[in-house]
């Protein structure tokens, strides 16, 4: 019989009796490992050999893992210091128990929070604690990492394994191996005699113009073999994500709005009726700059307003704070907290001159607040600012806008709670169910902004407008639990490669 040419070498290079792996007969015969998966399927097809197929689970230790097979887990590390020190009878100064430990930089850290998950004691008020009875020489992460080292497959636990790749100490990977067998009509075949048959595997515009075509034999494709797996660089889902919601309010009529990360707090705060002693304001709160620390100049006039809003508030029976209001606090640069401050711009007519209604003005960018780490905050975030200008503008003009926006992402069951902030009235937090969880979690802030923040803003009609967190939307679209799971330098590579958005 006639075959093409990889096929008839993976033909002869396989046996009867003894399995070949792909990667034997590539090197046995010079071809591609892909090729000969490609020519072992198209055999395997024609009933000439058997492919068998096997799964290995390959686990490997990361630099860090290495250098705590030498050294020791700095939790253990930890706990020896300790009960050196006896802290196994009573609590003792831990930076002092660091010291004995030898821990520095990011050791401290990992020795600290994996000692009070391990059980090896406790710590509290800067001091601490050893459990007597906690036995370091059999911690199954230092066994397991050992045997790992030693090249043992028999890991001491699963358990430990996981935790260890929690910790990114082990990668593992599984892989496919595969291995070729002649099956007895390939034996039969081989006997009878096998010629190499010349195929063309492409087209070329000599083969046309010359009419050769009609007489080549063209080599099928197989769409089921095994592709080399690519990994290219490629847009993160997040931005995927922005994209789309960008998409989604261009057709809803949207233009995207453009300023700066670093602002004065007075586009930030005070263009948005937010008293200069609101809690937020604080440098607790804040990403204050150092340097430089104020912005130079702001518009006089403006700035004469919003004073004059802040201290006697606006129109005839106006109500100001009576709290103190200060030009140097409102020079003050920091990362923005919202990104409000381009609305304040737009609507001052700073941005891009005085703006006539109907408007409707939209931007996706980061925002910094200092607030907690956990599942659903971060330091930073996406927030989808959107406003709306026009005549008359109401309540059921917010929510409509909500509910056609959340639509487009699936997104059909939009909660509105009523809420406080110092620049809309009526403000009404959005919350969404999510779709793992059951909960409801909160995934915007919005409001028709008050007469104090648009009269000196030179507004004269309504203004509605939100803050949604990105982060959120994806939190609700992809099912991801936890914000670190879609943002941040924790993500799983996986997810970064597979994840796509789909519109
Ligand atoms: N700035 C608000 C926030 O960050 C969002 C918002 C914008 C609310 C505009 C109302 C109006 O939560």
């Amino acid at each position: 019989m006639k075959l093409p040419e990889a096929q008839v070498a993976v033909l002869n290079t396989a046996s009867a009796d003894e399995e070949q792996t792909i990667e034997r007969i590539a090197e046995e015969t010079d071809l591609d490992p892909a090729a000969v998966t490609g020519a072992a399927f198209e055999l395997e097809d024609e009933g000439l050999v058997e492919i068998v197929e096997r799964t290995s689970d390959d686990v490997s230790m990361t630099e860090e893992a290495e250098e705590y097979v030498e050294e020791g887990l700095p939790e253990l590390r930890l706990y020896e210091a300790a009960v050196s020190l006896g802290a196994d009878e009573d609590a003792v100064q831990l930076g002092q128990v660091i010291g004995e430990a030898g821990l520095e930089g990011p050791a401290v850290d990992i020795a600290l929070s994996n000692y009070a998950r391990k059980g090896y004691g406790s710590i509290d008020s800067g001091e601490i604690t050893a459990d007597p009875d906690a036995d370091p020489e059999s911690d199954s992460e230092a066994a397991t990492l050992e045997a790992i080292a030693e090249g043992s497959v028999a890991y001491q636990s699963d358990l430990a394994l996981e935790d260890l790749e929690k910790r990114g100490l082990v990668e593992r990977s599984e892989t496919t191996i595969r291995s070729v067998l002649l099956t007895d009509a390939g034996v039969t075949e081989l006997m009878a005699g096998v010629e190499v048959a010349e195929t063309v595997g492409q087209v070329t515009s000599d083969l046309i113009t010359s009419g050769e075509w009609e007489d080549v034999e063209f080599a099928e494709y197989n769409v089921e073999a095994d592709a080399e797996e690519l990994t290219p660089g490629k847009t993160h889902v997040l931005r995927q994500m922005s994209e789309r919601v960008k998409d989604v309010l261009v057709g809803m009529g949207f233009q995207e709005m453009q300023g700066p990360t670093v602002d004065a707090d007075f586009w930030i705060n005070d263009c948005l009726f937010m008293p200069q002693d609101h809690p937020a304001r604080n440098h607790w709160d804040r990403f204050a700059l150092d340097n430089p620390a104020k912005i130079d100049d702001l518009p006089e006039d403006l700035v004469e307003r919003v004073e004059s809003a802040h201290r006697e508030g606006v129109g005839d029976d106006g109500e100001g704070y009576h709290s103190p209001w200060d030009l140097d606090f409102a020079k003050a640069l920091a990362l923005r907290g919202h990104t409000t401050s381009l609305t304040a711009r737009h609507l001052s007519g700073e941005a891009m001159g005085d703006l006539e209604p109907p408007q409707r003005f939209f931007s996706i960018e980061k925002a910094y607040r200092n607030d907690t780490l956990d599942a659903t905050h971060l330091l930073e975030f996406f927030q989808i600012e959107g406003w709306v200008m026009a005549e008359d503008l109401s309540v059921r003009d917010l929510m409509g806008t909500f509910t056609e926006f959340y639509e487009q992402f699936g997104i059909t069951d939009v909660e509105f709670k009523p809420h406080y902030n110092p620049y809309t009235e009526p403000s009404f937090e959005l919350f969404g169910r999510h779709p793992e969880t059951g909960e409801m979690i909160e995934i915007g802030n919005s409001g028709i902004f008050r007469p104090e923040m648009l009269e000196p803003l030179g507004v004269d009609c309504d203004v509605m407008a939100w803050g949604l967190a990105l982060e959120r939307l994806m939190m609700l679209v992809t099912g991801a639990e936890d914000i670190r799971d879609v943002h941040g330098t924790l993500l799983d590579l996986d997810y970064l490669r597979s994840e796509e958005v789909i519109y």
